[in-house]
């Protein structure tokens, strides 16, 4: 690896990026490689751009996946897990998960080893894209998602197993009422489900602390409290909290206002609205899950920031991403802003069917360099990233998942040769 004078650092919650930083990639697999070599021949030629050689991404591979597999025998060599861990920042492909054959998801257990507990996948419309909606262009959207707890944290009890049988056993004896609800008990395959205080909060925090620094005007939480008290209804109360104690003067929560509007009236609760309004504060607000779902595709344009817990948030920033035509333009990160471990990657998986045919679309991937180099703080390579994808996009220059009938569809390399000369321009 590379000399330490290249290595981004994270001290008093900042992170230090030197001139040129050594930034690992895992390329991925399936169309991968493709859109990794694409995405990153973009964000140097932004960076040369506006930079001039000033500042240089130092890029270092690193493998997992399958190229791990064949080369070392592991889907995520600890080489691989120790060089993310020192470099703090990086970005990858998609990567396949072998179906059965005890193999767990390697990007589940990336998001574990370097705690990467939020997952921020930002939802815009691009003009020029299909959308099912009415008025795509209403919608920007950023979601935060929990990304190490709820049924992802992989406690589960396989039907028959003797694991299965001994917690059986001990759920029978210790709780004999809520065993009673368990329908088939014989044959029921069991999984936890842990949503923690700290998970939440450190998640909301992030959310808030986000749209703060962002002059977003609203937070929603989106949770099944309804139905799960403990765990979905903790994630609601434990949001609130944070909003309440750690955001005091700059945050008004629908928690108050109903507290408000049942100790004193609803004119009260009204007016302290009207003045958080009157104050720009932020508004912390929640929604359950269902209901966000059909929200989310009636009226995504009254929505802001949203934070949730780890199903939702799967379920959810796909449900948004095809508002905006799908998967092929969304992208995503995945941090700590504790320690400022981050992993950018495309929100979409390998697409094996299309690996190699240069068809593949990279925008999602690019979209995540993006943001990359806005989490580096190099905001204006960022922008003319998102910008020469906004003008390829609305002049209809877009590969075949995006093509409007009628219209020719560029490659992958006919697309990146188009963005790569638009950011030329630029310089
Ligand atoms: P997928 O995202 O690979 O494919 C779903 C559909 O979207 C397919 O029709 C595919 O052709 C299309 N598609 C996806 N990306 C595209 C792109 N960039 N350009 C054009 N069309 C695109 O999801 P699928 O089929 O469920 O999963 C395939 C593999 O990917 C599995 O092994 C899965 O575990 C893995 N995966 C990895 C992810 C990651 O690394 N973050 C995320 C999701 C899936």
């Amino acid at each position: 690896m590379h000399a330490a004078s290249n290595q981004i650092q994270f001290e008093d919650h900042r992170l230090i990026v030197p001139a040129n930083p050594t930034i690992p990639f895992i390329a991925g697999d399936g169309i991968g490689p493709e859109i990794m070599g694409t995405t990153r021949d973009i964000l140097d030629a932004a960076i040369h751009c506006v930079y001039h050689g000033q500042r240089q991404v130092h890029w270092v591979e690193l493998f997992a996946g399958e190229a791990a597999f064949s080369r070392t025998g592991s889907w995520l060599p600890d080489e691989t897990l120790a060089g993310l861990k020192q470099h703090l920042v990086a970005i990858k492909g998609p990567l396949a998960t072998p179906v059965g054959g005890g193999i767990n998801s390697i990007n589940v257990t990336l998001r574990r080893e370097l705690d990467l507990y939020a997952c921020q996948r930002p939802v815009r419309f691009f003009s020029g894209v299909k959308s099912p909606l009415n008025q795509p262009e209403k919608i920007d959207v950023v979601l935060f998602r929990e990304n190490t707890e709820d049924v992802y944290a992989g406690i589960e009890f396989g039907e028959n197993s003797p694991e299965n049988a001994a917690f059986l056993a001990v759920f029978k004896d210790q709780f004999p009422q809520q065993y009673d609800r368990l329908r088939f008990p014989n044959s029921s395959a069991l999984g936890v489900k842990p949503i923690s205080r700290e998970g939440s909060k450190r998640l909301v925090r992030a959310a808030i602390s986000w749209a703060l620094a962002n002059h977003r005007h609203r937070v929603t939480l989106v949770h099944k409290g309804n139905i799960m008290k403990a765990t979905e209804g903790g994630f609601v109360r434990w949001g609130y909290e944070v909003a309440e104690t750690e955001f005091t003067g700059s945050v008004y929560t629908m928690n108050a206002y109903k507290k408000t509007r049942a100790e004193k009236s609803e004119t009260a609760a009204q007016k302290e609205r009207e003045d958080a309004d009157t104050k720009g504060f932020l508004i912390v607000d929640d929604m359950i899950a269902d209901a966000m779902f059909q929200a989310a595709i009636l009226r995504p344009q009254e929505f802001d920031v949203i934070a949730t817990t780890n199903l939702n948030g799967d379920y959810l920033s796909d449900a948004l991403a095809a508002c905006v035509g799908g998967l092929g333009i969304s992208p995503g990160a995945n941090l700590n802003y504790e320690t400022g471990a981050a992993i950018f990657e495309a929100t979409h998986g390998t697409a094996p069917e299309m690996a190699g045919k240069n068809v593949a679309n990279p925008v999602s991937l690019i979209l995540s360099g993006a943001l990359l180099l806005n989490y580096l703080g190099w905001v204006k390579a960022a922008d003319i990233v998102v910008k020469a994808v906004e003008e390829a996009l609305a002049q209809g220059s877009m590969t075949a998942d995006l093509a409007q009938p009628g219209v020719a569809a560029l490659t992958t390399s006919g697309f990146t040769e188009h963005m790569l000369n638009a950011i030329k321009g630029k310089a």
